[in-house]
């Protein structure tokens, strides 16, 4: 690794599982609790506003009372001493990359912390629970505000961006993720198509897209990630 490489991370459940935070496909994940059509579409939303709202409003209220765990300081420490760009695209609508000190996290599906008004577009900083009968704090509408939460059938924010950074990347590392959901399941074979980064997988066990990396480590994240961390700190900075 050189000095002024870009590392480019791409987080999933997985690495926010060892603080608590349940993940998606796993034996007791989320979607064999609920059933996505229910409360992760625009239609479910149409359907039953309420039910989708507390579906969110507990996510949020469990979000903070869990804490970064190994992984995400590691994280965090690898953008504080790497010269070069460390930028984390994150699958999780939680903020713990962000509580465990990293600066460039692009939330891809959204965040748990935010709401936005369907009337006005603003996005406002949330805490605590949201309603129907919650005012925009901006315009007043009510009801008008919905989760900021990427749901199935809309489009990930920051795609171009996203696109950009993908192709200046000489690392691209996957963390936590099982490969299920595109596009974000796509971009290691982006970048591999592009030919200038070295990927590398971190997760539990083999994703759906493991074929496609150079190097695989299987594990939980809390350990993986603070040795692979100090790996790419020893080569680059010495
Ligand atoms: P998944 O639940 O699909 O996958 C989590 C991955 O993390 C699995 O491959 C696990 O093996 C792995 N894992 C579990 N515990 C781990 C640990 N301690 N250390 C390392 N890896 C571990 O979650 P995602 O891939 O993030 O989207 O799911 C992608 C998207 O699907 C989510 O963002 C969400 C979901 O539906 C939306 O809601 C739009």
């Amino acid at each position: 690794m050189s000095n002024s490489s870009n590392i480019v991370i791409l987080t999933g459940a997985g690495i926010s599982a060892e603080s608590g935070v349940k993940t998606f496909r796993d034996n007791g994940g989320l979607w064999e609790e609920h059933r996505i059509e229910d409360v992760a579409t625009p239609e479910a939303f149409m359907h039953d506003p309420d039910l989708v709202q507390n579906f969110y409003n507990i996510r949020r209220a469990q979000m903070e009372t869990v804490k970064p765990n190994a992984a995400h300081s590691a994280l965090a420490k690898l953008e504080a001493e790497h010269s070069g760009t460390v930028t984390i695209i994150t699958q999780n609508v939680d903020d713990l990359h962000e509580r465990a000190g990293s600066q460039i996290v692009i939330h891809m599906h959204g965040e748990l912390a935010k709401v936005r008004c369907r009337i006005c577009n603003k996005v406002h900083r949330w805490h605590g629970d949201c309603d129907q009968s919650t005012a925009c704090p901006d315009c007043g509408a009510s009801p008008s505000l919905r989760p900021h939460i990427v749901w199935f059938g809309e489009m990930p924010f920051y795609m171009p961006e996203i696109g950009k950074i993908l192709r200046q990347a000489d690392i691209f590392v996957s963390i936590g993720t099982s490969g299920n959901v595109y596009p974000a399941a796509g971009f290691v074979a982006e970048v591999a198509a592009i030919g200038r980064a070295k990927t590398i997988e971190l997760n539990l066990e083999p994703s759906q897209g493991s074929v496609y990396f150079d190097e695989t480590r299987h594990g939980p994240a809390g350990k993986t990630v603070p040795q692979f961390v100090g790996e790419l700190l020893s080569q680059g900075m010495t």
